[in-house]
C-alpha cells in the first residue's frame, strides 16, 4: 500500500524532529507529532499562567526566547509574537524552528538591555529565567514596566533551599528571604560574570511592582517548579476614566474629594460621568482587579518638595494618570491669605509633630509667592506632558459660598489676582 500524502503540520514536525537531531537542540524540549520530544526541559507547565487570557491579537514580548518555545505558544495562540535573544545561534535556530511549525513571530538578536523599542509595546512580556543573566536586573524590570500594557510574568532566581543544599548560597541568603533583597552574586570566572547575577526575593519584587511603582495591581507570586524558582504574574491596572483633585495642604482637598466621590451632580459638573467611581486617599490603593469605570484621587500639590521623588514625575502615585485613558485634572487654588489662615487653624495643632514640623516650615516658604507658585507651574507643566489624554483641566476655587472653576491654562492670572 503507498504511503498517505502527509499533511503539512506532519512534515513540519518531522524537519523539526530533523532539526532538532542535526542541530542538537537542548534546554527547552519541543513536542513533535508523534508524541515524542525533542531534548531538553519541558517548560510547557507555564503554559496555563502564561496563557490563563485570550491572545488573539495580542503583541507578545518573549525576552531570552532560546528557542523560541513561548513565541511558538504565543503564535499558537494568534499572537504577534517577538523574541529578544541576545545569542546568534539560538536566534537563527528560534526563527528557523517557528518557521518549521507553519508559525509567524520575528526573532530580534540583540540585548533587552540596550535595544531601543522606540514607540513599540507589548500587551504581554515574559522574562523567564532571564532576569539573574542581566547586568542591570532593576532598570531591565522597570523596562519592561513602561514598555508592558497588560501583562509581565517573569520567573526568577531567588535564593532559595535548594541553592543551599548544592552549596551554591549561604544560610545568610537564605535567611534573608522574607525581606526585600536584591543579592548580587559573586562570579569567580569573567566568563561566568552574568551567571546567577542577581537574586530576588519575592519582598524586593512587591516593592518594585506595588511600591516604587502604582501601576501595578498586587503582585501574584507563586513558586515554580523549575530549579527553585519564583513565578511573578504582574498585571497592569487599567482605569476607564481618573479624576485628580490636587492642591496643597488645606486647600480643601478632602472636602472635594467627598463631595465628588459621593455626589453624582457633582461630578457631572466635571464631566465625570456614569459607572462606579472608586476613591484614592492614603498610602494604600484599594480598587479592584481588572477595568475600573473611575477613580477619584487625592494628592498634594507639595508631595514631592522636600522628598526623594523630588518631582511630579518620580511619584508613583502619579502612575495612575498613565495608566488611565481619560483624565481630569481638578486643581484646588484658593487665595494664598486663605490657605495659610486655614494651615494654622488646621495644620499647625495636629498630634502628629514630623507633619506640624513640615507644615510650619512650608508656612514659613508661603512668604514668597513665587514658591507655590513655581509648584503649580510644574504641575501645569507636568499635566500638560500627558496631551489629549487630559480630557479636562481645571482649576477650582472655593471660599465661603463662593465658588469658581476656570480653565487650567488662565492659571497664572489667577495665582497672581489672589496673591496679592
Ligand atoms: C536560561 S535561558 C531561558 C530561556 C527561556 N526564556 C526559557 O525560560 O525557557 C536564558 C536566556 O536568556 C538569554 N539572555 C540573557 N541575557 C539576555 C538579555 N540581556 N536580553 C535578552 N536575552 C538574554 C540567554 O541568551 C538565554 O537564551
Amino acid at each position: 500500500m503507498a504511503d498517505s500524502p502527509k499533511s503539512s503540520t506532519d512534515a513540519a514536525a518531522d524537519s523539526l524532529a530533523e532539526f532538532a537531531d542535526r542541530e542538537a537542540l537542548k534546554y527547552q524540549s519541543f513536542e513533535l507529532a508523534d508524541g515524542q520530544k525533542t531534548e531538553g526541559h519541558d517548560r510547557s507547565y507555564l503554559n496555563d499562567v502564561i496563557f490563563s487570557d485570550d491572545l488573539t491579537g495580542k503583541r507578545v514580548l518573549d525576552i531570552g526566547c532560546f528557542l523560541g518555545f513561548f513565541c511558538v505558544e504565543s503564535a499558537r495562540r494568534g499572537a504577534l509574537a517577538t523574541g529578544i535573544e541576545p545569542d546568534r545561534e539560538c536566534a537563527r535556530q528560534a526563527a528557523e524552528i517557528t518557521r518549521l511549525q507553519g508559525l509567524d513571530a520575528e526573532i530580534i538578536c540583540g540585548d533587552f538591555e540596550t535595544l531601543d523599542f522606540g514607540e513599540d509595546r507589548f500587551d504581554v512580556i515574559l522574562c523567564l529565567n532571564v532576569l539573574h543573566h542581566m547586568y542591570d536586573a532593576i532598570g531591565a524590570v522597570r523596562k519592561m514596566m513602561a514598555l508592558c500594557d497588560e501583562r509581565i510574568v517573569i520567573e526568577f532566581a531567588a535564593p532559595n533551599m535548594r541553592d543551599l543544599i548544592t552549596g551554591r548560597q549561604s544560610p545568610l541568603a537564605v535567611a534573608l528571604n522574607t525581606l526585600p533583597v536584591v543579592m548580587l552574586g559573586s562570579p569567580k570566572r569573567g566568563y561566568d560574570a552574568l551567571s546567577r547575577t542577581h537574586m530576588f526575593t519575592g519582598k524586593a519584587m512587591r516593592v518594585l511592582f506595588n511600591s516604587m511603582s502604582n501601576a501595578f495591581e498586587p503582585l501574584e507570586i507563586t513558586r515554580s517548579p523549575f530549579k527553585g524558582r519564583l513565578l511573578l504574574h504582574a498585571r497592569k491596572r487599567k482605569i476607564s476614566h481618573l479624576a485628580v483633585v490636587v492642591g496643597p495642604t488645606s486647600s480643601g482637598k478632602s472636602t472635594l474629594f467627598g463631595k465628588l466621590k459621593d455626589d453624582p451632580a457633582m461630578r457631572a459638573r466635571f464631566g465625570l460621568n456614569g459607572g462606579t467611581w472608586h476613591g484614592i486617599h492614603g498610602h494604600d490603593i484599594d480598587l479592584p482587579g481588572g477595568r475600573v469605570d473611575g477613580a477619584i484621587v487625592h494628592y498634594d500639590l507639595l508631595r514631592p518638595y522636600r522628598r526623594s521623588i523630588r518631582t511630579f514625575d518620580r511619584d508613583p502615585r502619579n502612575d495612575l494618570m498613565a495608566v488611565a485613558d481619560k483624565v481630569t485634572v481638578i486643581t484646588l487654588m484658593p487665595p494664598l491669605k486663605v490657605l495659610k489662615e486655614r494651615l494654622i487653624k488646621n495644620e499647625l495643632s495636629g498630634f502628629n509633630l514630623k507633619s506640624r514640623k513640615r507644615q510650619k516650615h512650608i508656612l514659613k516658604r508661603y512668604e514668597d509667592p513665587g514658591f507655590l507658585k513655581s509648584w503649580y507651574g510644574q504641575w501645569f507643566e507636568f499635566t500638560d506632558g500627558f496631551g489629549d489624554r487630559i480630557v479636562g483641566n481645571h482649576v477650582y476655587v472655593s471660599h465661603g459660598d463662593t465658588e469658581t472653576i476656570v480653565p487650567a491654562a488662565d492659571w497664572q492670572a489667577l495665582f497672581d489676582r489672589q496673591s496679592v
